[in-house]
């Protein structure tokens, strides 16, 4: 297992993060706490959960219940001191005002809330899920500070954020003398690049860490879909995921068939390739990946350790270009 800085600051993370979304939502926690313990046996001691992960993210109710939360607490009892935990604020959490956002208020409230089910008395790395365009930075990033002084929270990053809000971000924090944010959690894999424009760049030339999500695109690049009405039973998609199903475009489509044929050149499966291509990407700390079984975790450590070459990345850049410019 390979171990990198996440961004300027000393700490250690494995490049591979263990996704937990699927935690008490679309798996149990006998299987949660399996794909959990293979994890930190094969020496990842990185994992990203939210608030928000649950069984509640269905349409019933569309709301964060804290389910993943809990079940890590539950797993990780007496292993809590060897584990980087990452865990967000900010997606709905009930009906009620005040319950999303990154107000002080809703912050306070739910950081507590997440240390009860983690069963800690602090969070390795406190993440914002997303901008809050009707909360000032300033006070979002004043509560966030003060809960570093408090020692709820050892460090504190930012999700889904575009280059501005975090460079912003970082503005006000060096103006106002408070903690700033030292991780950026974006999406990025074969089929959505949009961060090497200006994202990757400026964390690269400030030192942020960059830990993204969804590198095998829900699924998508594991090949396992072929067209929208396709679903292996027990997958996401059979499961409903609205976010992966927003992804069944033709476009997609072609492009899973061309890199599959990209990786078949090299005797690799999609998946290991698309992995593999994530990892080897510059300025990328970690990969999440999000497993539903333990053999997801196994092959992502497989896909860590292949060999990537200039070549590689040449063939992917042209059949990319080829997809995307006129
Ligand atoms: N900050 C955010 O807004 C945000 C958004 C999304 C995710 N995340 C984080 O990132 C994590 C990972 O995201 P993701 O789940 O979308 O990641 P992903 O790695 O792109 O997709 C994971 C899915 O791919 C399939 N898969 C993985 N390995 C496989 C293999 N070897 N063979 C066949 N299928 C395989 C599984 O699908 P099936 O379960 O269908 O078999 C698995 O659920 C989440 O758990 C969460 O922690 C953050």
């Amino acid at each position: 297992m390979e171990y990198r800085k996440l961004g300027n600051t000393g700490l250690e993370v494995s490049n591979i993060c263990l996704g937990t979304m699927a935690f008490g939502r679309w798996i149990d926690e006998d299987a949660s706490v399996e794909i959990l313990h293979t994890a930190i046996e094969n020496g990842i001691n990185f994992i990203d959960t939210a608030n928000f992960y649950g069984k509640g993210q269905d349409t019933s109710y569309p709301y964060g219940t804290g389910a993943s939360e809990e079940i890590i607490g539950r797993a990780l009892a007496g292993r809590r001191q060897d584990i980087v935990l990452a865990t967000k604020v900010g997606l709905p959490m009930g009906r009620g005002r005040n319950e999303s956002g990154l107000s002080r208020l809703h912050i306070m409230k739910e950081v507590d809330q997440s240390l009860l089910r983690l069963q800690t008395d602090y969070i390795d790395l406190y993440q914002v899920h997303r901008f809050d365009p009707d909360t000032p930075i300033e006070e979002t990033l004043r509560a966030l500070d003060d809960l570093v002084r408090q020692g709820k929270v050892r460090y504190i990053g930012c999700s889904n954020f575009a280059a501005y809000q975090l460079a912003k971000s970082h503005a006000i924090s060096e103006r106002m003398n408070l903690e700033k944010f030292i991780s950026i959690q974006p999406r990025y894999n074969l089929l959505y690049r949009e961060i090497e424009q200006e994202l990757i760049p400026y964390s690269q030339e400030e030192g942020v860490g960059i830990i993204v999500y969804s590198p095998l695109a829900r699924g998508l690049l594991t090949g396992k879909y072929t067209s929208p009405d396709d679903a292996p039973p027990e997958s996401r998609a059979a499961h409903g995921e609205v976010n992966l199903q927003k992804l069944f475009v033709e476009r997609n489509f072609k492009q899973v068939e061309a890199y599959s044929q990209l990786a078949k050149k090299y005797n690799q499966s999609l998946s290991e390739f698309a992995l593999s291509w994530v990892f080897n990407q510059p300025g990328i700390t970690s990969a999440i990946v999000g497993a539903s079984k333990p053999y997801h975790v196994t092959d992502a450590i497989k896909a860590s350790e292949l060999t990537w070459t200039d070549e590689l990345t040449k063939e992917v850049d042209r059949l990319h270009d080829f997809v995307y410019l006129p």
